[in-house]
């Protein structure tokens, strides 16, 4: 922030008397469809509305409409608003994953900002990668942002009983590898959950990240939580839309709020809210992009041993409309603050007060909704990161581990946090469902599932899918989950206690890699290890055997060989090599 009102750039465009003709011909097509030379050159900050939504982007379609009221709001208050296209991303859409595409939205909107006159823009955020990758675009060009959540949709219903989007498709898919309903059924029941414009109503990746957009103070209080096809939703696009343009007045930029403080409060705010396995990717990725140094060792230290506070699905009950009504992200930062566990209080957001400003006098409406810290819905919400001969680092979201699995795996009188089991290994999704259910692989309650060939270079952008279920006919007997481990990622809808994310992957180099069948694999919760118990010149006999892309397969367009050559793995963010000095690159050029 500094106190002298900038000049803004974008009347280098549009108004620059040492280049009247280059002017003259910036303005005569921004004039053709309407807009006036008044609006584009009395000062008026032109914002950009950066957009989402589409119809290839259900998630975040109503965007559309809720822009209507951003423009509204930006020229009440003397600004003119400009819309820019993005990349669509769709998480339920796009092969063959999503968050491929992130760093593709990502490096299309820096372009854009950076090569148009926009001054301030706006961040259409919702469905999982949106959110980051508007957010990695704020933080590399730097010019004032501001992020809009779409909202989740409403609450889903099913005969009586709430039904999340997503955590229902993997209780339906037990039910259908039981037997207990047909396609049909299976269709209807997943249907459920998805009742109106918005993203998903559980606590999964984009709920998740929408939380911790508002936690890193990138948007309006309170703005993350309040349902797409709610009134207020409308209201605060319009309050959005206004704040933005002072936000350019007071050249109030991402690294006067993005800051490393800002990051440790959205740390513990994912514990409290029980967030995504996904939240370290997209949060070490964004810091990346403001040089900040955050790793997956920050996210055990920091948020670990914090309670989870809401009763949201999958590792709760309830719902998006709920979470809404008992206060959303400001009542959980409130309880926090009561028992003195949000690190930085005074970190600045984007209506310039403190995050403690805003969120002191905020408390829980609903208790059993948002619990308060006395009387936590679970201790030691957050994430622990391992390692071993696996991989270098892999995260597990220990406040999901099921009473049945603890007892099954965690509760040996000698040695409480700690199993061992025979390997039975995947060379990708693919293979897991052709062959989960085949007897010949002999799965009994005492083997780990691995999962490999599924990060960001192996299946382009990483595979949600570490979460495996067990095979039918254990099922059956009542066993709901195997201890699960992998390079891939898992949707932050399931409640699955997997060990994934493992980086480096198997198509990296990654000991994922070695890992053989019928191999004995030994978890350490204590310890935060997890290690094959095979001899080190096996391990090495192994790794000369192997031919160098055994988990790589071709490529199947242009961008997921550019993107499979410069990229990190999940602990770095799955960033783009070198990301830490694009701004530098953008800095000073803008
Ligand atoms: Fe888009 Fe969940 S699939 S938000
Ligand atoms: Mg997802």
């Amino acid at each position: 922030m500094s106190g002298t009102k900038p000049q803004l750039r974008s009347q280098k465009w549009f108004n620059n008397p040492e280049d009247p003709e280059m002017t003259a011909l910036y303005l005569e097509r921004y004039l053709n469809y309407g807009l006036t030379r008044e609006e584009l050159q009395s000062g008026k900050p032109i914002i950009g509305i950066a957009q989402t939504g589409s119809d290839l982007s259900p998630c975040n379609r109503h965007h559309i409409e809720l822009t209507k009221r951003v423009r509204d709001g930006i020229i009440a208050n003397g600004g003119t608003p400009i819309e820019i296209p993005v990349h669509p991303i769709q998480e339920t859409g796009k092969r063959p994953t999503a968050m491929l595409d992130r760093n593709l939205a990502y490096l299309s909107l820096v372009e854009t900002l950076f090569g148009y006159p926009i001054d301030g823009v706006v961040l259409n955020i919702g469905c999982d990668k949106t959110t980051p990758a508007l957010l990695m675009a704020a933080a590399t060009v730097n010019i004032p942002a501001i992020a809009l959540s779409v909202g989740p949709m409403l609450n889903g219903w099913f005969r009586g009983e709430r039904t999340g989007s997503g955590t229902i498709v993997w209780k339906a898919r037990e039910l259908l590898a039981a037997g207990d309903i047909d396609d049909d059924g299976f269709l209807e029941l997943v249907a459920s959950s998805a009742t109106s414009v918005g993203f998903c109503n559980t606590m999964g990746t984009a709920s998740t990240m929408n939380s911790l957009a508002e936690a890193l103070g990138m948007q309006l209080p309170g703005s993350a939580a309040i349902p797409a096809a709610y009134r207020h939703r409308g209201q605060i696009s319009y309050h959005t839309g206004q704040r933005i343009v002072d936000m350019v007045h007071e050249d109030l930029k991402p690294t006067d709020i993005m800051t490393r403080e800002a990051f440790e409060n959205a740390i513990v705010v994912n514990s409290a809210i029980g967030g995504s396995t996904n939240a370290p990717i997209h949060l070490n990725a964004i810091a990346k992009h403001l040089k900040i140094e955050l790793t997956n060792d920050d996210w055990q230290t920091l948020g670990h041993k914090v309670p989870l506070l809401v009763n949201l699905q999958p590792a709760g009950e309830y719902l998006g409309e709920d979470f809404f009504r008992a206060g959303g992200v400001p009542a959980v930062i409130g309880e926090l603050m009561q028992a003195d566990l949000l690190p930085h209080p005074n970190a600045v957001t984007a209506n310039a007060k403190s995050i403690g400003e805003n969120c002191s006098d905020k408390r829980s409406i609903t208790a059993e909704v948002i619990h308060p810290v006395a009387a936590p819905l679970g201790a030691e919400a957050g994430f622990i990161n391992l390692s071993g001969n696996l991989f270098d680092s892999a995260i597990m979201k220990t406040s999901v581990i099921s009473t049945e699995f603890r007892d099954r795996y965690l509760s040996s009188p000698t040695d409480p946090n700690a199993f061992e089991g025979r390997a039975v290994v995947f060379d990708g999704p693919e293979q897991f469902h052709a062959t989960i259910d085949d007897a010949a692989l002999n799965i009994d309650e005492h083997c780990v599932l691995i999962m490999r060939g599924a990060g960001p270079i192996g299946y382009p952008g990483g595979a949600e899918v570490v979460n495996m279920r067990p095979p039918a006919y254990l099922l059956k007997k009542g066993i709901h989950a195997l201890p699960c481990l992998g390079d891939g990622r898992q949707s932050g809808t399931s409640g699955s206690p997997s060990i994934l994310n493992a980086s480096p992957e198997a198509a990296d180099g990654g000991g994922l890699g070695l890992v053989q069948n019928g191999d004995r694999i030994r978890i350490d919760l204590n310890a935060c290890t997890a290690n094959m118990l095979v001899d080190e010149a096996e391990i090495e006999k192994r790794r000369a055997a192997l031919p160098a892309d055994a988990y790589t397969p071709p490529s199947q367009t242009p961008w997921q060989e550019l993107f499979r050559e410069k990229v990190r793995p999940f602990s770095e963010g799955m960033i783009l090599d070198g990301a830490d000095e694009f701004q530098d690159i953008a800095h000073g050029t803008m």
